[in-house]
């Protein structure tokens, strides 16, 4: 009958139970023969199938259109463009973002400054510090300049006492955890900073900003190996991730969105760390750029490009040639490792030069790591330098990736990265050949395969 669905059958096996759509002789689970009998379609024979079958019992859910009316969430600019940049415009009303980076890179220092310059313009913030005491972090507001900002301070560990306090009365538009790490739900067993820990205590934070409106800020610290140290989960719980960035050795620091429900991942924020704290950069490209003069061999300059921002920095190889049969080492600050191998071997593999007899050490300049995958044709060059002692022109920018067939592939975006590089003050570009007219002002030296650019930079052909 049309319409109508036809009941299921049902074969059970009376020696094993298990069941399967059609007769059969021999049960396929049990191996036993002749066991097999329908039985009658159930209709939740038991409370237990009722409960077990979720086809009914539930209620009826909207379901709409994907081309119905929709509502930018409210945005909470903080005033530091770098920041609300890398956050798509802002914090998000009701959100959950979680701000990760290595012990001492400046998250707390950064959020203070977000939350007072938020208090400064009339929003209610509060921001609890589970690491340090109140009174340090006035100070380090007082030697920022912010000590008048009406930010509502504590130094607690309790998230039942932070979210108890906080619903008491109106909820603030900013509440920021210094650490989560630190956190302590009552709800569940274990010492802070333990995975369910974590979890618990996020997972009441980010109800409270779902329920309130607040926009929650966790901080989190993040281990050695790069990941956020045991709240991995977190990052699937919270609804923007940003990722704080550097070498603490130096004074600059990018911030990363590396997940984002409201927005792009590929814009970054740029600041340095100073005096009085961290400062915007609005214009990274020059800054990553160290002192450069004619002749030094196994520097490249690339164009990467942070989203839509162009970010000039120097890449820096050197390698050294070692006597003995000894391993040698290769070693890598602000790329890819395994990146750096793979280029390696295609230079070997495809244009006869060895470096397996020599030390490589490759070095972004001022601790910027690179992600862009169209660096590999810089890293090359740079390779290719530091081994033949002949430098790249100081004159030219390289950008562009490579395969393993030793084909340069084209990039995105080449003209912004034309653009920025001419800005500089740049008249060359080593580029794949693709890029044409889209070199702009700058020479165009175009290459098909990395063995033309091995040739073009040893004087050959
Ligand atoms: P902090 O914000 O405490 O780092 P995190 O919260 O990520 O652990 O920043 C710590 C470092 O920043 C500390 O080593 C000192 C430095 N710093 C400055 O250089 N200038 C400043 O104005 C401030 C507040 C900190
Ligand atoms: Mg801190």
């Amino acid at each position: 009958m049309a319409g109508m669905a036809k009941p299921h059958k049902r074969f059970v096996c009376q020696a094993c139970g298990s069941v399967s759509s059609r007769w059969q002789g021999q049960c396929p689970d049990c191996a036993e023969w002749n066991t097999i009998v329908e039985e009658a379609p159930s209709v939740a024979a038991s409370p237990f199938q009722a409960k077990h079958n979720l086809q009914g019992g539930g209620r009826a859910i909207e379901m709409i259109g994907l081309d119905s009316e929709v509502k930018l969430p409210d945005r909470i600019a903080t005033g530091i463009a770098e920041l609300d940049r890398a956050l798509g415009g802002g914090f998000v009303e009701g959100s959950a973002t979680l701000f990760a980076g290595d012990p001492g890179i400046g998250k707390s220092t950064l959020l203070l400054q977000a939350a007072a310059k938020l208090a400064l313009a009339g929003k209610p913030v509060a921001y609890v510090s589970g690491e340090e005491a109140a009174d340090q972090v006035r100070l380090r507001a007082r030697r920022l300049g912010l000590g008048a900002a009406p930010v509502r301070l504590a130094a607690a560990t309790s998230t039942r006492d932070i979210l108890t306090t906080m619903s008491m009365g109106p909820p603030p538009a900013l509440l920021v955890i210094d650490s989560i790490q630190t956190m302590h739900s009552d709800l569940i067993e274990g010492a802070p900073g333990t995975v369910s820990q974590v979890r618990a205590s996020a997972q009441e934070l980010i109800r409270f900003a779902k329920e309130r409106g607040t926009a929650v800020v966790l901080v989190g610290h993040v281990t050695k190996d790069g990941s956020i140290a045991g709240p991995r989960v977190l990052e699937h719980m919270v609804d923007t991730v940003l990722s704080f960035e550097g070498e603490r050795s130096h004074q600059y620091r990018i911030l990363r969105a590396i997940k984002n429900r409201f927005g792009g991942t590929d814009e970054i924020g740029v600041f340095a760390m100073d005096e009085e704290g961290l400062s915007e950069v609005g214009n990274p490209s020059a800054l990553f750029l160290t002192h450069r003069e004619e002749g030094v061999t196994g520097a490249t300059v690339f164009p990467a490009l942070e989203g839509t921002r162009p970010v000039l920095v120097e890449i820096q190889a050197l390698v050294v040639r070692l006597q003995s049969g000894a391993t040698p080492r290769r070693s890598v600050v602000g790329w890819d490792s395994g990146r750096l191998a793979m280029v390696l071997a295609v230079l070997e593999a495809r244009c006869g030069l060895s470096f397996s007899s020599a030390e490589v050490y490759l070095n972004v300049a001022g601790g910027y790591r690179v992600q862009d995958p169209a660096a590999d044709l810089a890293v090359a060059a740079a390779l290719v330098s530091a081994l033949s002692e002949r430098p790249v022109p100081a004159d030219a920018v390289a950008f562009g990736e490579i395969a393993l067939s030793g084909e340069v592939r084209p990039v995105a975006h080449a003209a912004l990265r034309c653009k920025e590089a001419a800005k500089l003050g740049f008249e060359r570009a080593l580029a794949p050949a693709s890029v044409g007219k889209e070199g702009g002002a700058l020479r165009l030296s175009g290459f098909r395969t990395l063995g033309a650019l091995v040739d073009h930079l040893l004087g050959r052909g």
